[in-house]
């Protein structure tokens, strides 16, 4: 059982590589294979619009023929049974190398035929982990978002399920940052009480997806 976390956020070691990491650990409990790529190390593009995996010849193949560092990754994620995605919410919606990433994954594995074909023999089940600093209250706001980016990866042929996370913290220290808007005393009742929640619901996420 291979599993692959994709982590969207910039930060190696913040909230959302952090409910990645736990997933990833839930799913090595049950004896996976696991790898976590983090995506600004890679440069790479979203889709140019190519059609090349449109062409009669190739379509339906599940191949992306544009050449970058996203190339060997999205062979790492064709060849794996899992996919674990995390992204911090960047003005209402995934982060830029999040959307490029998803873009390519998608199309590539898509044809315009009718019926539409979808990935070839591919049963990759998916989990979306999604961070941001908006309190649980408006969590109807973002309900569209999380539904709509977890459901497009259905196009893989698994199940699709997500995780949201909210009132994360930004900074380690709010006394260091101009930032008199938040309520820093609710950000840690949240960080003691609610975290280590989602953090629990991240790794029996990854050990169930990992065990099935
Ligand atoms: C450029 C930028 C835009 C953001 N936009 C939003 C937003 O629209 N809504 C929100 O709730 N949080 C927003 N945030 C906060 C992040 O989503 C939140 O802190 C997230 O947990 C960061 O993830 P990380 O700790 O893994 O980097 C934004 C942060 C940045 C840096």
């Amino acid at each position: 059982m291979k599993v692959i976390a994709i982590n969207g956020s910039p930060r190696k070691d913040f909230s959302t590589a952090a409910l990645l990491k736990q997933a990833i650990s839930g799913a090595e409990s049950v004896g996976a294979e696991v790898e976590i790529i983090h995506l600004y190390d890679y440069a790479y593009r979203g889709c140019t619009s190519c059609f090349a995996c449109k062409r009669k010849e190739n379509a339906g193949s599940g191949h992306c023929a544009m050449r970058d560092g996203l190339s060997p990754i999205l062979e790492k994620v064709m060849a794996c049974d899992v996919l674990l995605l995390g992204s911090p919410i960047y003005y209402s919606d995934v982060t830029g190398m999040m959307r490029s990433f998803m873009e390519r994954l998608l199309f590539m594995n898509m044809t315009y035929d009718n019926p539409m074909r979808t990935a070839p023999g591919k049963n990759i089940s998916s989990a979306f982990f999604f961070t941001m600093n908006l309190p649980k209250e408006g969590e109807h706001y973002g309900m569209p978002l999380f539904e709509q980016n977890s459901r497009s990866l259905a196009l893989l042929g698994g199940t699709t399920e997500y995780l949201a996370s909210f009132d994360t913290y930004q900074f380690d220290d709010y006394s260091k940052y101009a930032a008199g808007i938040f309520d820093v005393a609710q950000k840690e009742r949240i960080r003691t009480e609610q975290w280590p929640l989602d953090c629990r619901r991240a790794y029996e996420i990854g050990a169930r997806l990992a065990s099935k």
